[in-house]
Formats: structure tokens, C-alpha cells, sequence
């Protein structure tokens, strides 16, 4: 649902916007802006409102680290018994950093490398997510070279179009490059099967992202659930039924995915099925419990625009410009007896398409002011580049009224390290 004005993760208390109980002002003094900050509280919230509704099934909530992969909020979620749901060997090391126990990963991604494949069959995760029948061949192989047997389930592209903001996030329809095609899975278990070295002990769905409404999870697994049905006519008994990430949240006045109503739909079935049910939110724990405070440099006025020129940009948050996606932005100070204007909020960065809202009606911020770009604790950070020389920002986790450094800001020598200096 969308974030009460009192008791959302960012409050404002006497008109000032607030992390839970810290003025965002006082964190942006203290640690300098362009500035994430994340409301740890919220984040436990969301975690304990996933595991109520979905508490009368064997479930594992696997996050989906790309969403946001700071050590610390791993850290956080690992110690409220979350897993992870990981797509590169990088994305594996911070898990295994944070202290996310291997046997709680899944591994998906179309283009797993010998190298990660080896790297995780090593650290022991839960089990592959494999989405094409050579990808499987290499896993055969890499766990023969090491005398192991990999635990895998097929993610089946089961062919339902759901309905995202954006053409990018949709990833459970025909064309896509993700998932085995349907008609294809069957075959490829029974191969498996046959493979010493291959332990297929699930199946997996991941149709899209930012899905609101429960219906085109319910065809997706209704579809698994058959399959995983002729799979045990034929011997093959299957442990888990992944039904991947994509929950959605709230970025404006629309509500996000009932979480409930979903639950309703999708514990019933995987109970029958007598299956573990995985779980791999990302956005739907993270991204309400994040902003983005990013301070004015300078208020320009043109005969057709007034553009809000801030210290963050596509290089912080890519989104607006990438996918359209809309974000709130807030005064942080209290905008009463402002007058409202239509401005354009944009970066410093030296493209057209660095904005982070456009035509956007807002109490009229001065220079000085400071801003909160709301909703990015997923897909924020994590999408975050160097662009136009950058430095990456700083990320704060305020849990209460205790605030930690979670990742500091970037400095001129890491924007070098790694590169050749000419003598
Ligand atoms: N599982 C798999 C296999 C995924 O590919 C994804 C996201 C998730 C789970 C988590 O989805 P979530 O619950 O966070 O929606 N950068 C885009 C979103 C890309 C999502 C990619 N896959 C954005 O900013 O909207």
C-alpha cells in the first residue's frame, strides 16, 4: 500500500521530512549528499508481513540481492532468515560476505558462467535455477570435474505476458531469453535424470516485475503445477516451487500487490502440491525503505521550463530515465506557505535524458534546499554507475534512532583504482 504521510518509513514530524525519528537534514550535514538512506525498521516490517501471509506454507524468502546488495542490509535480512537469490558470482560473494548461508541461495540468470558455476556448487547453495538445456550440460560437467552432484530446478518461461510499467521487466511471455520454453522442460528433466552428476530437486518461475495484481502468478504456477504433476507420474519427485520476485510496490497514489490476496491464491495450491514454496522479493522489501536526499545547486529559469538543476542524477538513479519510472519528490523541509510550480528535477549529468522528474508539481524549491527522491531502496544504488567521472554515493541504514555508515561515498582515488597510471 502506499506510505502513510505519520507512519511511512519517512514521516514527516512538525512538517520536516524524517528517517523514522532522524531529520533527513541532519543526515545530509553529517554525511554529504547525493545520500541514500534506508529505514531498517520498514525493511523488517515488510519481511514480517511476507512471512504472516504466507506463514501456513514451508516457505523461503530469497532476496533478490540485485534489487539492492549493500553488505549491511544483506547483513540485516540474512538475520531475519531470509536467502538470497543471487545471478552473478558477484552478486554470490556479497551474500556469502553478509552472512547469507549458501544452502538459502538460488542461482538464476541465463548466462552462468564455469567459473560461477564452480564457484557456487563450492560454497553449496540450495540450487541452480537453470534456463537452458547447454546451461545444464555445463553444470553437468563443472560438478563431474568435482566429483559432486548439483541441485537444480528448471525456470520454465511458462509463457504469460504479465503487466509491468516497462517492456524491460516483462520476463515470463514466449520471447524473452529467460527461462526453458515450456514445451521443452519435461524433456530436460528426464535427461537430468539420467545424469550422475544433476540433482533436479525443483522448478522455478519468474514472470516480471512490478506485477500488481496477483492473477498472472496464479496461470504461471497453475501451468508449473501440471508440469510438476507429469514430472511425478514419470518418477521424478520435486522439492520446491519457485515462484521467483516482481511483487509490486507502491511508487504514486496506486497500490502495490496485496500481498494477502496473494498469499490466498498461491499457499493453497502449493500445499496440495506438497512443495516448499521460494519466495524471491526484491523491490517488495526494499524499496519503500529507501530515498535518496539530494540538495539544489541552482534554479533555472528558461521561457518554456523552470528546471531544479540537484546534485543527483542518472548517475544515482537511473530509473526515471531508464524505465519512465516515476518517483516522488519531496521538500524536505516543511513545504507549507510555498507556492506550487511545474519543474523539471534534473542532474548535472551531460545528457538530455538525466532527469529524475519531469513537468513534476511541486512546492518550488529554492538552492539549499534539500530533496527526497522517494521509493529507491531497490534498483537505486544498485543501478548506480561513474558516469561523467561520479563518485558513488554514500549509503546511511537508520534503524531507530541509531544511524550507521553502511557504505561510504566514493572518492577520486576509487574512481582510478584499477587503471594504469602513464608515468
Ligand atoms: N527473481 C528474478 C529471477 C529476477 O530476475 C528478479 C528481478 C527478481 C527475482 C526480483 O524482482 P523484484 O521483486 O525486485 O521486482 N531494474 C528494474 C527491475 C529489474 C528486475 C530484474 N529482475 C527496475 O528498476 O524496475
Amino acid at each position: 500500500m502506499g506510505q502513510s504521510l505519520l507512519t511511512g518509513p519517512f514521516p514527516r514530524i512538525e512538517g520536516e521530512l524524517h528517517c523514522g525519528q532522524v531529520a533527513a537534514e541532519e543526515l545530509a550535514r553529517r554525511f554529504g549528499t547525493p545520500l541514500y538512506v534506508y529505514n531498517l525498521a520498514s525493511i523488517r516490517g515488510r519481511v514480517a508481513l511476507f512471512r504472516s501471509a504466507f506463514a501456513e506454507v514451508d516457505h523461503l524468502l530469497a532476496y533478490s540481492v540485485k534489487a539492492n546488495g549493500n553488505l549491511m542490509l544483506l547483513h540485516a535480512l540474512g538475520t531475519m532468515g531470509c536467502g538470497a537469490d543471487i545471478t552473478s558470482g558477484g552478486e554470490l560473494f556479497r551474500a556469502i560476505r553478509a552472512g547469507i548461508p549458501a544452502e538459502r541461495m538460488v542461482f538464476a540468470g541465463v548466462g552462468k558462467t564455469e567459473g560461477e558455476i564452480g564457484y557456487a556448487l563450492d560454497e553449496r547453495i540450495m540450487a541452480f535455477n537453470v534456463e537452458s538445456r547447454s546451461e545444464l550440460e555445463t553444470i553437468d560437467a563443472v560438478a563431474g570435474e568435482r566429483g559432486t552432484r548439483a541441485p537444480f530446478g528448471v525456470r520454465v518461461n511458462p509463457d504469460v505476458l504479465a503487466d509491468t510499467p516497462h517492456a524491460y521487466t516483462r520476463t515470463g511471455h514466449a520471447d524473452t531469453k529467460f527461462g526453458v520454453p515450456w514445451a521443452e522442460a519435461p524433456e530436460l528433466y528426464r535427461w537430468a535424470r539420467e545424469r550422475p552428476h544433476l540433482d533436479p530437486i525443483g522448478i522455478d518461475v519468474h514472470i516480471g516485475s512490478q506485477i500488481v495484481e496477483p492473477e498472472p502468478y496464479v496461470r504461471a504456477i497453475d501451468r508449473v503445477l501440471s508440469l510438476v504433476s507429469a514430472l511425478k507420474a514419470d518418477g521424478i519427485e520435486l522439492e520446491y516451487l519457485d515462484i521467483g520476485g516482481g511483487y509490486g510496490i507502491s511508487y504514486d497514489d496506486r497500490p502495490g500487490m496485496d500481498l494477502g490476496a496473494l498469499a490466498r491464491d498461491v499457499v493453497p495450491r502449493v500445499r496440495a502440491a506438497g512443495l516448499k514454496l521460494l519466495l524471491e522479493p526484491g523491490r517488495s522489501l526494499v524499496g519503500e525503505a529507501g530515498v535518496l536526499l539530494t540538495r539544489v545547486q541552482y534554479v533555472k529559469h528558461t521561457p518554456t521550463k523552470t528546471f531544479v538543476i540537484v546534485d543527483g542524477g542518472m548517475s544515482e538513479l537511473i530509473r526515471p530515465s531508464h524505465y519512465g519510472g516515476y518517483h516522488s519528490v519531496d521538500l524536505v523541509a516543511d513545504p507549507s506557505g510555498r507556492d506550487v510550480a511545474t519543474v523539471d528535477v534534473v542532474g548535472p549529468i551531460c545528457e538530455t535524458g538525466d532527469f529524475l522528474a519531469l513537468d513534476r508539481s511541486m512546492p518550488m524549491p529554492d538552492a539549499g534546499d534539500l530533496l527526497a527522491v522517494r521509493t529507491v531502496g531497490a534498483y537505486g544504488f544498485a543501478m548506480a554507475s561513474n558516469y561523467n567521472g561520479r563518485l558513488r554515493p554514500a549509503e546511511v541504514m537508520v534503524d531507530g534512532d541509531l544511524v550507521s555508515l553502511a557504505r561510504r561515498r566514493e572518492t577520486f582515488e576509487d574512481l582510478i583504482r584499477g587503471e594504469e597510471e602513464p608515468s
